[in-house]
């Protein structure tokens, strides 16, 4: 198993030492356009990794010939959202930076799973299948899975249990108007709505989509990573290990929920053919229209980038 991960800031740097320290990969190769920092940072890594114990060859290179036969490919180069900014800001800077990125990919790797973590992530996936030819089920979006850690870990605060026990999903694009479902979320087994008034619940699924804004105000100079290297490794485990998880991620919607060709997040079963099997939810009215609403607002934005994209 080889995996690459494009952008060495603090989301790729983060991931790729998860991806060590979890040995999903015999090698990780770290790839920056700034000269000398991805060598810098996966040598400092692979160092770690006698005494964290591992074995995995962590390397880095400014050359994208380096990503040659990789199986997996993360992407999280691009700009990061400053205060004021909504991920939607980012969409035309990081959309060439993701169109170039995926051409020099390909280049070297004939049939990868693309994990996408660049902002906006629904989008930029789009731009990256794409680019990039490969089947849709190869090419996926990390967005759901980072909404929904926020949401359990909130959850988990506001009721003083385990993180464990939270099961719950957070569908849609990953923007302001993704969709916490409040019916599919339960604590070992018990609905949230029997265990907290639906106004702390409607605070709750608020926080989670200010999740990023809220971790963006405090930063001040960047977003959140260390959640979203979390999230992006524990897509790529599922694939790595064949595990058929359950996880909501971004992939091309063709007619489910009566989406029509957009990308969006929903439940997916991960394995090592990426995604292998979309799973249709019995959701409410107002849940299933906030979802369509949100794949609206990812699919007028990939329509804007026609021109870029072809
Ligand atoms: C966030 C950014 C990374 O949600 O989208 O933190």
């Amino acid at each position: 198993m080889k995996i690459t991960v494009i952008g060495a800031g603090n989301v790729g740097a983060t991931a790729a030492l998860r991806i060590a320290e979890k040995q999903l990969a015999k090698e990780v190769v770290l790839i920056d356009i700034v000269e000398g920092v991805p060598q810098g940072k996966a040598l400092d890594m692979y160092e770690s990794g006698s005494v964290g114990l591992f074995d995995t060859c962590v390397w880095g290179s400014n050359d994208y010939k380096d990503s040659a036969d990789s199986d997996i490919i993360l992407i999280t180069a691009g700009l990061a959202r400053k205060p004021g900014m909504t991920r939607e800001d980012l969409l035309m800077k990081n959309a060439t930076i993701i169109k170039g990125v995926t051409t020099e990919v390909m280049k070297y790797s004939k049939n990868p799973i693309i994990v996408m973590v660049s902002n906006p992530v629904d989008i930029m996936t789009y731009v990256a299948w794409k680019v990039s030819g490969l089947p849709k089920e190869r090419v996926i979006g990390m967005g759901g899975v980072l909404d929904t850690a926020r949401y359990k870990t909130f959850i988990a605060e506001a009721l003083n249990v385990s993180m464990q026990d939270i099961s719950a999903l957070v569908l849609g694009g990953h923007g302001d108007a993704m969709v916490p479902v409040v019916n599919y979320t339960n604590v070992s087994g018990i609905p949230l709505t029997e265990l907290l008034p639906q106004d702390k619940i409607d605070a709750l699924v608020e926080r989670t989509r200010n999740g990023g804004i809220e971790i963006v105000n405090y930063l001040k100079t960047g977003s959140a990573f260390y959640a979203p290297a979390a999230s992006a490794v524990e897509m790529i485990e599922a694939i790595v290990k064949d595990r058929k998880r359950i996880l909501p991620c971004t992939t091309l919607l063709n007619n489910q929920y009566g989406i029509e060709d957009v990308f969006c997040g929903v439940p997916v079963k991960l394995g090592k053919n990426g995604i292998e099997q979309i799973l249709e939810l019995n959701l409410s009215a107002t849940e299933l229209a906030g979802l369509q609403r949100s794949a609206t607002i990812v699919d007028e934005n990939c329509k804007s980038l026609n021109e870029l994209i072809g």
